[in-house]
């Protein structure tokens, strides 16, 4: 897939800012990718970046890949430097929701140094909090497409037809870390980790706190709600 295809929906003249924070399953891939398209801004999600670098074999991916299936994070420096390459692309310049970065305070304070360098910063935080049942559930029936990165559920979000894409017709896939005992600990690095970078976004006021094991379409109502809330604003 193209670096393009990474950064996802692009091509808004639209600025705006906007981090989506929560734990894995609450929902940050599915709601990111409607709101890019709504909002017309770019998604970037270190995930997906990552789990193509490790299906084109690169040596990022390389890297990256025992991490990613332990469920454990992948090291900051790749992770930044990676990240770094990709707010230097047209596309990062006209307003992104970045989907799975920071993790942590350390990566919160590096992109908070890399936007400055590039003249930007964060508008809105929204923490998307569900519960573990639900993120159990929604994990381990979690079906991908292998070309386009749409997401589906065996339960919650069927495909039309049996592993097949709605949107472009590949076949679909269970990622390989939604194991249920990688999930566990997925969930124990993000309660470990995520908790400084939440009070770093606290204490800046940018961090607003959603129900995220509401059913999908509430949830984005109530995150558009909230930017055009930013947008009505006056700015400072
Ligand atoms: P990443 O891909 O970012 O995984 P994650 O954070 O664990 O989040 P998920 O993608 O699992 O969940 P999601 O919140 O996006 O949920 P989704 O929308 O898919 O990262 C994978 C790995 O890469 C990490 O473990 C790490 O190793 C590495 N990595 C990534 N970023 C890194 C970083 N910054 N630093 C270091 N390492 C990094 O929804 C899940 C399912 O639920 C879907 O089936 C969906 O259809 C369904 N669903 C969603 N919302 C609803 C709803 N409201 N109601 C019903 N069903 C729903």
């Amino acid at each position: 897939m193209k670096a393009s295809s990474a950064l996802g929906v692009s091509g808004a003249e639209d600025k705006m800012r906007i981090i989506l924070l929560g734990p894995p399953g609450a929902g940050k891939g599915t709601q990111a990718k409607v709101l890019a398209e709504k909002l017309k801004l770019t998604h970037i999600s270190t995930g997906d970046i990552l789990r193509q670098n490790v299906s084109k074999g690169t040596q990022l991916g390389k890297q990256a890949i025992e991490f990613m299936n332990k469920g454990l994070l992948v090291p900051d420096e790749l992770v930044t430097k990676m990240l770094t390459e990709m707010f230097d692309q047209p596309d990062a310049k006209k307003g992104f929701i970045l989907d799975g970065f920071p993790r942590n305070i350390g990566q919160a304070q590096t992109l908070d140094d890399i936007l400055k360098q590039r003249n930007m910063s964060i508008d809105m935080v929204a923490y998307l909090d569900a519960s573990e049942p639900v993120i159990i559930q929604r994990l381990t029936g979690r079906l991908v497409c292998s070309a386009c990165g749409a997401n589906f559920h065996t339960k919650n979000m069927p495909p039309k037809k049996d592993m097949i894409c709605d949107n472009c017709g590949s076949s679909l896939y269970q990622r390989a870390d939604d194991q249920v005992e990688t999930i566990k600990n997925r969930l124990e690095v993000y309660q470990k980790e995520s908790a400084g970078a939440i009070q770093y976004y606290e204490k800046q006021k940018k961090l607003h706190r959603l129900d995220a094991d509401e059913e999908a379409e509430t949830v984005i109502n109530n995150i558009i709600h909230l930017t055009a809330q930013y947008n009505d604003s006056p700015k400072v």
